[in-house]
């Protein structure tokens, strides 16, 4: 059985997607190796928002894109990204990342919630312009990953009854706790790239 890695394929994507210019969030930091990514795609004209809860990840991710242009890192919940997106911008956001779960080599009590990561992904929802995405990775195998992933799948499958296209990757069929991704857009995918 060979095993995906989930992390390459949503870089996969978003590499063929984003272009320089376009504003996008990083809705999880952490040591932000995806922010780092985004930031080399969009600019030096485009713009990255990125959230996370706890300060050591906000100045892992502030060393990294020191040498990136427009960049604002925002240390609070992805659940209130909506009052840190500049007006002219909401309706416009071409990608949000969520990779869920708790900072890796960090804290591993501090984690993303259900409630909250449902509420970002509705305000990501909202904010994104019409061929916009967003990616999820999901990890059932930790303590109240396993509800959250479920919740996830549930909300994104909702969003295919409002235009989202949506696609699922599962890095070990074989292994219910294996990661998930889940990569929604509100316009068609090219088949060769999903
Ligand atoms: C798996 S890590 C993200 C990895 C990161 N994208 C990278 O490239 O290194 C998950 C992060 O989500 C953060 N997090 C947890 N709850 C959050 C919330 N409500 N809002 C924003 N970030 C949150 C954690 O602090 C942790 O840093």
């Amino acid at each position: 059985m060979q095993r995906i890695s989930l992390v390459k394929q949503v870089h996969e994507w978003l590499e063929a997607q984003l272009r320089e210019g376009d504003i996008v969030i990083d809705a999880t930091l952490g040591n932000g190796f995806d922010a780092l990514f985004l930031a080399n795609k969009i600019s030096p004209s485009g713009w990255l928002y990125g959230f996370d809860i706890q300060a050591e990840a906000i100045a892992a991710s502030r060393l990294k894109l020191m040498p990136y242009p427009h960049v604002r890192l925002v240390h609070a919940s992805h659940a209130d990204m909506a009052a840190h997106i500049p007006f002219v911008w909401q309706g416009k956001v071409r990608a949000c990342l969520f990779n869920l779960g708790y900072l890796p080599g960090g804290n591993k009590q501090v984690i993303t919630q259900t409630a909250s990561t449902l509420s970002a992904l509705t305000a990501a929802s909202q904010l994104l312009a019409t061929d916009g995405l967003i990616s999820i990775m999901a990890y059932p195998g930790h303590s109240g990953g396993d509800i959250e992933t479920e919740c996830v799948a549930q909300w994104c499958q909702t969003m295919t009854r409002q235009g989202f296209q949506l696609n699922t990757l599962i890095s070990d069929a074989t292994n219910a706790a294996a990661p998930r991704l889940f990569m929604l857009c509100k316009a068609q995918v090219p088949n060769n790239l999903l």
